[in-house]
């Protein structure tokens, strides 16, 4: 299967690695298939030139990131001549699916399909719909759709959980991420045709779809991810042979970063300054280096070192979070209707709840050494380690929960710190200016606590930004730099 990558980002110069093979298209590892052979270049890079015409169509392009917790889409409708730091990018904030009572994700949507055993269309829940209980539910699908794995998340419950349903209801990861994605396009289009009146419809709009993808994907998933998204875009209007783009997510979150950046602090980078932009989401982790070789009329990119990613995102908290929870109430073991076994287990969700919304998020900063984070629950249980006794809460210390963070951080680190070294070879490193953090897990205060040392320990002065609380988790990350 051949796989057209972004290959139009205007002035940015890209290279993914991916020397595409078409020799097994049409089954992959994860279960996709898809006949159709799509071109695509055998290495990729980006790096063209605007054309400065004023004529073409207008295209209305809609960037696409789905994620393995959280997804947003935006979109921006763009004439030909347009400066592209001009061009507004709208995001899509799923105002008729959000009630009063579900929390506004800046813009995201959750990344979860819920299934009644019939497998019908009709008994499908997904993203704020509230899931009815019996629902069989499918979490962090995406990470479904790299075979290669060397993180272990193969054993973490929720994919074991996602994997179990996936074989009851004779679906493919391929398939699900399908029906995801046509899902979430279902949506978005009502929203967009909100603010656009009949967009859709309108003759002389060419409409390009963006999926960013994970830097660190492996050559299987990235098709995995293409044969996803073309079987839910494929009798949508988009010609997705032509107008169906991958863009990796790092240079994604380079260049809203930098644009948004140039606008809001134009003295933030200037010409020749070096990036590093480290997008830190819920499954995977990716690092690309840029250098700005133009700041006017209108920022231009080069990049310095080629994005690598990695499984080291912030789901890998809650999987390290399982064992430790295990060693305290005993293993997982299914349900049997034994108030002993049942509550034990409806305890172990709770927890893992709490670790995810609360612990995990609130651990770093000034007062977690001295701080023991306390998750509670009932009814209460027997204490496995004391059958005496029955306990409603756990708590865990900082040496517990350090334990959980630092070898995810120091996997990080090392996405970032070889980076570093990549520019040392090409005497960069004085170029370095900033390390951009994105992404929810960005917003982790032990993360940032934690690569500001190591920075420190490298003896660099570099600074590490992150945007604000909250803008981490948006994207809008239309390239749109790269369209006119
Ligand atoms: N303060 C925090 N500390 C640690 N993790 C956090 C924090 N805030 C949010 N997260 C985690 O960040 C993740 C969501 O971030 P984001 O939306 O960037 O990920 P994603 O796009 O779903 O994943 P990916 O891009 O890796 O596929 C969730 O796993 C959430 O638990
Ligand atoms: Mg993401």
């Amino acid at each position: 299967m051949k796989i057209p990558f972004f290959k139009k980002l205007k002035n940015v110069k890209a290279t993914a690695n991916l020397n595409a093979d078409d020799s097994d298209s049409d089954s992959t590892s994860a279960g996709g298939s898809i006949s159709e052979n799509i071109p695509i270049p055998s290495a990729i890079s980006i790096g063209h030139r605007r054309s400065s015409s004023r004529f073409g169509p207008r295209r209305l392009v809609i960037g696409i990131d789905f994620g393995t917790t959280h997804s947003g889409v935006s979109y921006a409708l763009i004439y030909p001549g347009n400066n592209p730091e001009n061009v507004k990018v709208k995001q899509v904030n799923w105002l008729s699916m959000i009630g009063d009572a579900t929390p506004n994700l800046g813009g995201k949507i959750p990344s979860i399909i819920g299934m009644e055993k019939t497998n019908d269309e009709s008994n499908v829940y997904w993203g704020f719909q509230k899931i009815p209980s019996g629902c069989d539910i499918f979490q962090w699908m995406k990470i479904l759709l790299e075979p290669f794995d060397t993180s272990g998340y193969q054993d973490s419950s929720h994919v074991q959980t996602t994997k179990n349903f996936l074989d009851k209801h004779g679906l493919t990861a391929v398939e699900l991420v399908s029906k995801y994605l046509g899902l979430i396009w279902n949506a978005a289009k009502v929203e967009i045709d909100a603010c656009e009146p009949q967009i859709f419809e309108r003759a002389g709009i060419e409409k390009t779809v963006v999926l960013s993808v994970p830097a660190g994907w492996s050559e299987k998933a990235t098709q995995n991810t293409y044969a996803a998204a073309a079987s839910a875009f494929r009798g949508q209007g988009i010609d997705y042979k032509k107008n169906l783009k991958l863009i990796n997510e790092p240079a994604a979150a380079a260049i809203h970063v930098l644009t948004q950046e140039k606008k809001d602090r134009p003295d933030f980078v200037k010409e020749e300054d070096c990036v590093i932009v480290c997008d830190a989401g819920g499954g995977t982790v990716d690092v690309v280096t840029f250098q700005v070789t133009n700041m006017s009329p209108h920022l231009v990119l080069e990049e310095k070192v080629a994005p690598k990613g990695g499984l080291c995102g912030s789901i890998y908290l809650d999987k390290a979070f399982e064992p430790v929870l295990s060693s305290m109430i005993g293993q997982r073991k299914p349900r049997n209707g034994n108030p002993l076994v049942d509550d034990l287990e409806n305890a172990r969700d709770v927890v893992t709840k709490q670790f995810n919304r609360e612990v995990k998020t609130q651990f770093g900063g000034e007062h977690s050494k001295s701080r023991v984070f306390t998750t509670s629950f009932y009814p209460a249980v027997k204490d496995p380690q004391n059958p005496e006794t029955e306990i409603s809460e756990l708590r865990f210390t900082f040496e517990t929960l350090r334990a959980i963070f630092e070898p995810i951080c120091h996997k990080i680190w090392f996405l970032i710190n070889s980076q570093i070294e990549k520019l040392e070879e090409l005497n960069l490193l004085h170029k370095l200016k900033v390390v951009v953090l994105v992404g929810g897990f960005g917003n982790s205060q032990y993360l940032r606590q934690f690569l500001r040392e190591q920075l420190a320990r490298r003896g660099s002065s570099v600074q590490l930004k992150m945007l604000a609380n909250g803008e981490g988790y948006v994207l809008t990350f239309i390239p749109t730099n790269s369209i006119l």
